[in-house]
């Protein structure tokens, strides 16, 4: 049996990603008929980062399918702070368990990780990169509350350029037919250029905004975003783009009577409170939605997938990025992997160019 390790959502098919869908719904639907689908079965959430909704709704998640978990969220309790690298980790844990989850300030960490794993791998979040599992969420949500997942204009709201759910939502949705992008956000706070790259091949329709106010009538979603201030250099440079774009009831009070507006959460100030209380603010309902579609991920995941007998890493020399979060710099026994790109070569494990 193959290892199903889910790094980005195009490790899986459209279709199998409508099943997960699909089945997320009948399990928000009836609950109890899955309280013992994953009886016996043991997961690691090993979170190098800090986490409330993805960590516990993981937790959640498996507890509810009777499965069980073990797992670190500091990594000052673990043997991380010690010096050990993700491989000897990973190795580790992926003896003692089912299925691996991972959240990590370091770009490409979890794909690092599947070399070194008995078990599937998660992608949990890998620094300003991706985030997949925010993602499904973000797309149940949008096929229960929204009826669709085409023909919608998208307005994303604020750190464009670090904010990984955006990134993982575009590679999402700009595939399917209709849909189009207006980004609202600073210069400096802009897409990475990848993520523009990925939006062209698709011929995906796009625009950029610096007025939140004057999109708003055109929007079928809002997806706002905090201004994520842990991957900031400095402070000033964070307190100079902080506060720029905040929806409010009056801003709301333009947008179409059937506009969603979604927050992968936690919010600072980009969304005021009084915001809450209009029936189109989906935040709170997409949470749960995350812990469904979670549950109907380790489900699929832990029924498609076998573990590995043996670890069999290729060999290669190091390669070094442009990149600088990338875990090629950080873990620099790594095989090298690349593709090419537009005559470019690209790190498979961040997306990024290589230092030639
Ligand atoms: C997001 C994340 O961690 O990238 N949160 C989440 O997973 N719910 C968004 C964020 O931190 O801003």
């Amino acid at each position: 049996m193959e290892v199903q390790n889910l790094i980005d959502l195009s490790d899986i098919t459209r279709e199998e990603l409508k099943e997960i869908i699909d089945l997320a719904g009948k399990i928000k639907a009836n609950p109890k008929d899955y309280m013992h689908a994953c009886d016996g079965k043991l997961m690691a959430t090993l979170f190098y980062e800090p986490s409330t909704r993805t960590q516990m709704s993981f937790q959640s998640a498996m507890l509810r399918l009777g499965g069980q978990v073990i797992g670190f969220d500091n990594p000052q309790n673990a043997s991380v702070s010690k010096g050990e690298t993700v491989a000897d980790t990973v190795r580790v844990v992926s003896g003692y368990t089912d299925v691996v989850v991972m959240r990590t300030p370091v770009e490409g960490a979890p794909l690092a990780a599947t070399l070194y794993s008995k078990a599937p791998v998660i992608n949990a979040g890998d620094g300003g990169h991706l985030h997949p599992t925010q993602t499904l969420t973000d797309l149940t949500t949008l096929t229960y509350e929204k009826g669709r997942l085409d023909h919608l204009t998208i307005g994303l709201c604020g750190d464009m350029k670090n904010g990984r759910t955006v990134h993982s939502l575009i590679r999402a949705l700009a595939p399917l037919e209709g849909n189009r992008f207006i980004f609202i956000s600073t210069e400096e706070l802009q897409l990475p250029q990848y993520a523009l790259d990925f939006l062209d091949e698709h011929h995906c329709e796009y625009a950029f905004a610096s007025d939140l106010e004057s999109v708003m009538p055109e929007l079928d979603v809002l997806y706002m975003t905090r201004i994520q201030r842990e991957r900031f250099a400095s402070l000033e440079q964070y307190e100079a783009q902080k506060g720029v774009f905040v929806l409010d009831a009056a801003k709301m009070a333009k947008g179409k009577e059937d506009l969603l507006v979604l927050h992968p959460l936690p919010r600072v100030d980009e969304i005021t409170t009084d915001v809450d209380k209009d029936k189109r603010a989906g935040y709170f309902k997409q949470t749960e939605y995350g812990m469904y579609a979670r549950m109907a991920l380790i489900l699929t995941v832990l029924n498609k997938s076998g573990k590995k007998e043996e670890i069999e890493v290729p060999d290669g020399v190091n390669c070094r990025c442009h990149n600088s979060r990338c875990v090629t710099n950080a873990e620099t026994y790594l095989p090298q992997l690349t593709y090419v790109k537009e005559g470019k070569t690209v790190c498979t494990y961040c997306d990024s160019p290589i230092e030639e």
